[in-house]
C-alpha cells in the first residue's frame, strides 16, 4: 500500500519509464528523500531553476534545505525559483499568501536573490497579463529543472482542480469548494478564503525536467495520479 510516496518524473521516456515511485515509512523519510534530490541537483548545477510548492507537504523538505545551506553544503545565490500558485486578492505581506509562506519557510533563511524569486502576483491589476508574463518568465529562465509538487485531497496539483485541461499554461482558476474548505484551516473564517488564484498550468508543470511529487496521507489521490 502506498502510505508515503515520492515520485520523480522527467521528459524523454515513455510514461512507464519516467515515473519512479518510492514508498517510505514516514514524513521525515519522505522529506529526506526529497531533500537529497534537491541538494544533489543544486550541487551539480548551482544555477538551477527550481519550482517550489506551498502547503504542509514541503515544510520538512524546506527545513532540510535550510540546514544544508547553513552547513554550507548548498548555495542559493545563482538559483532561480518559480512558485506554483498564489491566491488572487492577498497582499504579499498577508500571512496567508504563498509569498509570505515561502519567505518564512525558505527564502528569508537562505541566500536566494530576491530578483530571482518568481511568485505569481495575486494583486496584479491585470491578472491575465500577469499569467502571461509569468509563463514568459519561466521560458526566459530556460524552463524549470526540478518542480516540487504536493497533491490536494481531490487530486489537484498547484491549483489545477480536477478537470483542468492538460494544455493549460499559467492561468486564473476558480477554487473548488473542497479546496476552499481544506484551506479554511489557515484563515480566521471560511469567508476570508480567496475563491480565485493564479496557478501554473499542467502544461507548465509537465514541462519541468524533473518533478518530485510527494504527499503523506493522500495515497488514494496519489495512486489515482500514477500510470497503471
Ligand atoms: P498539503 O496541500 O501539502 O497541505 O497537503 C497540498 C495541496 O493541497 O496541493
Amino acid at each position: 500500500m502506498l502510505r508515503r510516496c515520492v515520485t520523480e518524473m522527467s521528459e524523454n521516456y515513455t510514461m512507464q519509464d519516467l515515473v519512479r515511485v518510492k514508498v517510505v515509512s514516514d514524513y521525515d523519510q519522505m522529506s529526506d528523500v526529497a531533500s537529497e534530490l534537491v541538494i544533489g541537483l543544486l550541487k551539480q548545477r548551482p544555477q538551477s531553476v527550481i519550482g517550489f510548492a506551498t502547503g504542509g507537504t514541503p515544510v520538512g523538505l524546506y527545513k532540510r534545505l535550510v540546514s544544508a545551506y547553513e552547513r554550507r553544503d548548498i548555495d542559493f545565490s545563482q538559483v532561480t525559483t518559480f512558485n506554483l500558485d498564489e491566491y488572487l486578492g492577498l497582499e504579499r505581506s498577508n500571512p496567508n499568501s504563498y509569498c509570505y509562506y515561502m519567505y518564512e519557510n525558505l527564502f528569508s533563511l537562505v541566500n536566494v536573490r530576491h530578483e530571482n524569486v518568481f511568485i505569481p502576483d495575486g494583486m496584479s491589476q491585470s491578472p491575465e497579463r500577469a499569467c502571461e508574463e509569468y509563463e514568459n518568465a519561466i521560458l526566459h529562465a530556460g524552463g524549470i529543472d526540478l518542480q516540487i509538487l504536493g497533491i490536494g485531497s481531490n487530486g489537484h496539483i498547484g491549483f489545477n482542480e480536477p478537470g483542468t485541461a492538460f494544455g493549460c499554461s499559467t492561468h486564473i482558476v476558480a477554487l473548488a469548494d473542497e479546496t476552499v474548505k481544506a484551506n479554511a484551516r489557515f484563515f480566521d473564517s471560511d469567508e476570508l478564503v480567496p475563491r480565485h488564484a493564479i496557478s501554473m498550468g499542467i502544461k507548465s508543470i509537465m514541462r519541468a525536467r524533473q518533478i518530485v511529487h510527494s504527499r503523506p496521507k493522500k495515497a488514494h489521490a496519489m495512486a489515482r495520479a500514477l500510470p497503471h
